[in-house]
């Protein structure tokens, strides 16, 4: 069983969690998901949670306090020492490997800034703490979001689908885009046999399961060196 944990300005952003697969993995206990308010952990009538930037510049930054008053309450309640991630466009590629790596741990906790970003000693801190495994921070892609809410949503579901029992059919794993083979994946079609005018490749119908292994591995080649050159 996974423990994921969501600190964040806007808890109703991961309403979607409880749809669909990742909500029936919830009901079967396969993983456990809270999403906790960071205004809860300040102190004025206000509830603030951003200031302005030290050396200036443009946009507010969140302030460290409140981001270190939530994560120690996780932390102290934490069996064993958790990973914390922050969503950053700034951070390393989040990748399917890195997914895989993120499903395979006990708690996980996401950290989500909004604004400029978060007070850089909040990430430092929690690296040089003996109670925490790592901190990540990691990015979606080369763009701009308003904050990490939806990446982080974008994550939870990429290492949610690879926890043992979440997917019906395992082996589907293998066969998708960035599987074992590293490849994007081959085009899939089904009924009927022609649609406007277009027909399924014959190879398909024939039966020969050795031809249609090759026909798939050669589509995929193609597709990545067509797409995405960068992973051959
Ligand atoms: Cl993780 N956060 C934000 N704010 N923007 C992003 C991102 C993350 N990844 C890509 N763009």
């Amino acid at each position: 069983m996974i423990k994921i944990d969501v600190i964040t300005i806007f808890p109703d952003y991961f309403a979607p969690l409880s749809l669909s697969l990742l909500g029936k993995a919830q009901d079967k206990s396969l993983l456990e998901i809270a999403v906790h308010d960071l205004r809860d952990y300040t102190h004025d009538v206000h509830r603030t949670v951003d200031d302005t930037p030290y050396g200036g510049g443009a946009g507010m930054v969140m302030k460290p306090e409140p981001w270190g008053e939530a994560l120690d309450a996780l932390i102290a309640k934490a069996s064993e020492p958790p990973t914390i991630v922050f969503p950053t466009p700034a951070g390393e590629l989040f990748t399917q490997t890195r997914a895989g790596s993120l499903a395979s741990l006990s708690q996980v906790i996401f950290a989500c800034g909004r604004y400029e970003g978060i007070d850089a000693r909040v990430v430092e801190h929690y690296r040089a703490r003996q109670d925490v495994a790592q901190v990540l921070e990691v990015s979606l892609g080369d763009y701009v979001l308003n904050g990490g809410e939806v990446a982080v949503l974008a994550m939870i579901e990429a290492l949610g689908r690879l926890i043992p029992g979440v997917i019906g059919n395992p082996e589907s794993l293998a066969e998708e885009s960035h599987g074992t083979d590293g490849l994007l994946e081959y085009p899939v079609y089904t009924k009927p046999p022609v649609f406007r005018d277009l027909a399924v490749p014959e190879v398909l119908t024939s039966g020969n399961h050795a031809k249609i292994a090759a026909w798939r591995a050669g589509r995929a080649r193609e597709i990545t060196q067509d797409r995405r050159p960068d992973l051959l």
